[in-house]
């Protein structure tokens, strides 16, 4: 029987990828997000390869969560790896500059989102045992911290330590838990941080090498197809060109 990958997020960037790359390697997907049009378009190219059902839902939404997981056809319910990689940066101006609604947004999608498509579909993944895997996107901006991160970063260290907790709560059951942290990826994320701007988007992955969702994807599908007994726990990617800076020191004049 085929296996089951139901990844969140996958209208772009690493989820969409995502999507391919399991379906070339023989995985049936579940595909979610919430511009119902994108997953059209990605059902009517990835069908000829393999089973795709998609869902258009907000991941904020616990009952539509809920619902999707419950409606699973059959040949979609027995999940075997749950990419949780919906989410979203916004407003990457000092904490002090940013409107609230925008700290909840993050929150809510990051967080409450995460927890609510997890919860949904704890029960398949453990009645699928060994060899599932839970892989939530966090970030380095959940364990580094740098300017105009804010609740951004905090959300993504949540995912961490979810991670983590929800590795010691299954013990036993099979299922595999990881935290799977990109740096610099070139995706439709900064045009969401920004509010739109593409210059700015354009600018932050102009003269250097970002990952690319491929590499993302790559990382997803080899977490994935580990043999039942290895767990990665945290898997930090970054571009070769990316690393930490000097601490920033507030000076007198
Ligand atoms: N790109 C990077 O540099 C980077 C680095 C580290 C971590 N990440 C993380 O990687 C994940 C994927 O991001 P990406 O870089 O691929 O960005 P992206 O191209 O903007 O994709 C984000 C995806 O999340 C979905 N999404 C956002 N809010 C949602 C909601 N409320 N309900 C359902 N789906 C929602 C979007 O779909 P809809 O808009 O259609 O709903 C989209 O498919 C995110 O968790 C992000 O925080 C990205």
């Amino acid at each position: 029987m085929k296996r089951v990958a139901f990844i969140t997020g996958a209208t772009s960037g690493f989820g969409r990828t995502a999507a391919r790359r399991f379906a070339e390697a023989g995985w049936s997907l579940v595909l979610c997000g919430r511009r119902e049009e994108r997953l059209k378009q990605l059902e009517e190219e990835l069908v000829a390869t393999t089973p795709v059902h998609c869902v258009a839902l907000d991941v904020r939404d616990a009952e539509a969560v809920s619902q999707a997981v419950k409606a699973l056809p059959e040949a979609f319910n027995r999940v075997n790896a749950l990419i949780n990689n919906a989410g979203l940066a916004l407003a990457p101006e000092p904490a002090q500059r940013v409107a609230l609604k925008d700290w909840h947004t993050m929150i809510d999608t990051n967080v409450t989102g995460l927890v609510n498509v997890t919860h949904a579909l704890l029960p398949t993944l453990i009645e699928t045992g060994q060899g599932a895997s839970i892989i939530n996107v966090g970030s380095i901006a959940g364990h580094w911290p740098y300017p105009g991160s804010h609740v951004y970063g905090a959300s993504k260290a949540f995912v961490k330590q979810f991670s983590y907790n929800l590795r010691c709560d299954l013990l036993g059951t099979g299922v595999r838990v990881t935290d799977l942290a990109p740096g610099l990826a070139e995706t439709e994320f900064t045009l969401v941080r920004t509010g739109g701007d593409q210059a700015a988007s354009d600018a932050l992955y102009h003269d250097t090498t970002p990952l690319s969702p491929a590499d993302i994807a790559e990382q997803m599908l080899y977490i994935a197809t580990l043999p039942a007994h290895i767990n990665i726990n945290r898997l930090e990617v970054m571009p070769t060109r990316q690393a930490w800076s000097a601490f920033a020191i507030d000076r007198d004049g």
